[in-house]
């Protein structure tokens, strides 16, 4: 990678982030999906003099390049390969307590959409790969050559909410072994036809398998439970997802993590004794105005969601 590949990757709702975060001097935040850094280089400068930042990212190559960008801010910015589900871990690490913000910005950067041989791309021929992190144990590969047909399908569905899941699995089943990413792209251009709203025919197939592949949704319930668990009273999370599962996701948690009761409704007494840790910041998720859209494209889905921490007793 060179220079070019850190601005290659335009951080999406950029400012709506700064204005959710509100960094500020003397605090501390944690970004777990620093990428190339441009939100970690935001909120740096929004925090001169000496607001420190972790970031984190499952993949090295990102942590190069956000190390290469964030390097005129010294010791405060510290940079770690890690996932942001060892969030908690990796504070201690660095003798954090409490910080003041966590932001999440949710699935893959241009960079690594656009390295061919990462595989994440059904436009580019590459190896079925798709790991973040590419010391992960299961590829794309292994699981579209070694998984039962039903499984195959199963994961389809889920991950990928493909409607034409069954007949993908049994078409990939047919043509195995695959090893790239055009030949299981052809092999899903072969059984779906029609699409919704005009996608490629393999887009639901890829998005499960990258699903699949780095666990994304656990690793995300537990990605906001250890976020949550590090924000001082006050302090701020902020989470971009990029599609319908994990915002359900994120939705969820921050709508269950506002409340103090969740036993169901039919219950007539509370017998949880569950307490509200946060304060719900938006209703509906915050969008990209259409002059975004229009110079990223990649900004047409994204979601932010924000909550503040209530104090911490
Ligand atoms: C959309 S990009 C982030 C871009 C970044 N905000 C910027 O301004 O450059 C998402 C990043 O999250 C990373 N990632 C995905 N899942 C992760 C996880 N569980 N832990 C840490 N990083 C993760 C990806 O490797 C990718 O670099």
């Amino acid at each position: 990678m060179d220079e070019s590949d850190a601005s290659s990757h335009t951080p999406v709702l950029y400012q709506e982030v700064l204005a959710a975060l509100e960094p500020r001097a003397g605090a501390r935040y944690i970004d777990g999906t620093v990428g190339a850094g441009g939100h970690a280089q935001g909120v740096l400068e929004a925090s001169h003099p000496d607001g420190e930042l972790l970031g984190l990212d499952r993949d090295p190559a990102a942590i190069a390049l956000a190390r290469r960008r964030l390097k005129p801010f010294g010791k405060r910015a510290i940079l770690r390969q890690s996932s942001f589900a060892e969030m908690v871990d990796r504070t201690a690490a660095v003798r954090w307590k409490r910080v003041q913000g966590v932001l999440l910005d949710l699935g893959l950067s241009s960079m690594q959409l656009d390295d061919a041989r990462r595989g994440f791309s059904f436009q580019k021929e590459g190896p079925l790969d798709m790991r973040f992190d590419p010391s992960q144990p299961v590829t794309a590969a292994d699981l579209v050559n070694g998984l039962p047909e039903r499984d195959l399908a199963d994961l389809l569905a889920r991950y990928g909410e493909e409607r034409q899941a069954r007949k993908i699995a049994a078409a990939i089943i047919a043509a195995r072994p695959l090893t790239t990413t055009t030949e299981l792209a052809d092999v899903a251009a072969s059984v779906v036809k029609r699409t919704r709203s005009g996608i490629h025919p393999a887009t639901l197939t890829f998005q499960a398998l990258r699903i699949a592949v780095n666990d994304e949704l656990r690793t995300l319930e537990i990605g906001l439970e250890q976020a949550v668990s590090l924000l001082a009273g006050g302090g701020r999370l902020a989470v971009i997802s990029f599609h319908s599962l994990e915002d359900r996701v994120v939705k969820h948690f921050l709508r269950q993590e506002s409340k103090d009761c969740i036993c169901p409704p039919e219950r007539p007494m509370c017998t949880c004794g569950h307490k509200a840790q946060l304060r719900l910041l938006t209703q509906r998720p915050i969008q990209a105005q259409e002059a975004e859209v229009q110079a990223n494209p990649r900004a047409r889905s994204a979601r932010l969601r924000v909550a503040e921490r209530l104090d911490v007793a």
